[in-house]
């Protein structure tokens, strides 16, 4: 028997002002993402921005369906977009932002596990590390690699 353990590293900034200028623009684009939200049904609007290594920024918002299981994230809607829009681009980061009411939720968004699960196989497919920028008023995480949201991942048949 083995006792081990798993570490992830992360960095917290107090509002985007603090990221760097390619960081900021990609928070500063999940937020404008919310805008394309469809969500009335959890009023939980929410916005993914997706940096390609060719530069350009693809926009994803959450899309609700009144046969709630058809809906679908920001995170997966930008980057199965991101997927089909631009073939052969890979992602090198994700920026994530979400707002109730009107106004941007204080803590970052934290990516629930599907989407997680999707990021980890954008990461494998364009053979790059995606950060991962969850944003909140109050606080930003930024995590270098998506591993570090899903270990244990299953990425193997
Ligand atoms: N949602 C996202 O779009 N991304 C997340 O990371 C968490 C949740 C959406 C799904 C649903 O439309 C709403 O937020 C409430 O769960």
């Amino acid at each position: 028997m083995a006792n081990k353990e798993i570490k992830i590293a992360y960095r917290e900034y107090d509002n985007i002002d603090q990221l760097g200028s390619c960081e900021k623009e990609l928070a500063q684009a999940a937020i404008e993402a919310i805008q394309g939200s469809y969500a009335p049904f959890s009023h939980f609007n929410v916005g993914a921005a997706v940096r390609l290594d060719d530069g350009e920024i693809i926009k994803g918002a959450n899309q609700e369906n009144v046969a709630y299981p058809s809906g679908i994230c920001a995170e997966r809607t930008a980057l199965f977009y991101a997927g089909a829009s631009r073939p052969g681009k890979a992602a090198v980061s994700i920026a994530i932002a979400a707002s109730q009411n009107g106004t941007l939720c204080a803590k970052p968004i934290s990516p629930c596990g599907a989407c997680r699960q999707v990021m980890v196989q954008s990461q494998i497919k364009g053979g790059k590390p995606i950060s991962v920028i969850l944003i909140g008023a109050e606080k930003i995480c930024v995590l270098d690699n998506v591993y570090d949201l899903l270990p244990f991942t299953f990425d193997s048949l």
